[in-house]
């Protein structure tokens, strides 16, 4: 039985995320296209508005065009203030997965409903100085949590470890409600195979890579090394 929207994306347990902020932005569909063949079970799109994070990125046309050339689901991460604006454009345009900062918006369980009411994967987003409790009163109401595990803004930056904590913290949460498995743990930021064992082992099931794949010429070898490093770490999980 489904219990959430990413268990058709990967029966192995695990889902690799490739960030299309780290490719090569002139040749996407290509880009798209070498990832997916390599594996990647989804596509984690960030959209940047020069507000909440100094950088502008993807705007919701850009949503629609890859929609026209993929063939994995988007995951839509808006790093935007008052995402309430824009969030339903990007559903029209094709997001199959939404995230929003919880320190975007004050209406965030609104927000909540109105992705769910449109059939669209729902996630809340945490920078990495928000206390992970904060999300605890919307656990009802999500498919996913994201971490974020470097400071939004930018690739390439070297994953923050007070995220480990955060995670377990989370998911004992999650256990204590029976909501493990219905809610998952996405982690974003300087996902690497060195770093990634520790936030699979502390519960985070979905890993947002930019560099680590998108920076590395060989696609395949990259998804392989981190699809790797989530095996050897499943049977240390909860421990
Ligand atoms: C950072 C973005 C990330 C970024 C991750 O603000 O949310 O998704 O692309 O890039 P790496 O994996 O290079 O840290
Ligand atoms: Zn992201």
């Amino acid at each position: 039985m489904s219990q959430t929207p990413f268990d058709e994306l990967s029966s192995e347990g695990y889902v690799l995320a490739p960030s299309l902020l780290s490719a090569d932005l002139l040749n996407v569909q290509t880009e798209i296209r070498s990832v997916e063949e390599a594996g990647a079970h989804l596509h984690h799109i960030d959209v940047m508005d020069g507000h909440f994070v100094p950088q502008l990125t993807f705007g919701s046309a850009m949503v629609a065009a890859l929609k026209k050339v993929v063939q994995r689901p988007l995951d839509v991460h808006l790093m935007v203030s008052h995402p309430e604006v824009v969030l339903d454009d990007y559903i029209a345009a094709g997001a199959d997965f939404v995230s929003f900062h919880l320190e975007a918006t004050c209406h965030s369980h609104r927000l909540l409903q109105r992705i769910k009411e449109q059939g669209v994967g729902a996630g809340v987003a945490l920078n990495p100085a928000t206390p992970v409790q904060m999300v605890f009163p919307l656990l009802d109401e999500l498919d996913y949590v994201l971490l974020m595990s470097v400071n939004p803004g930018w690739g390439g930056q070297n994953f923050l470890p007070l995220t480990i904590g955060k995670c377990q913290h989370l998911l004992q949460e999650l256990r204590c409600r029976g909501l493990e498995n219905r809610v998952l743990i996405e982690v974003d930021g300087g996902i690497h195979p060195g770093t990634l064992p520790a936030m699979m082992q502390a519960g985070a099931r979905v890993f947002v890579a930019g560099s680590a794949v998108y920076g590395k010429k060989d696609r395949k070898k990259a998804l392989q090394d981190l699809s790797a490093a989530c095996r050897e770490s499943s049977d240390q999980v909860g421990k």
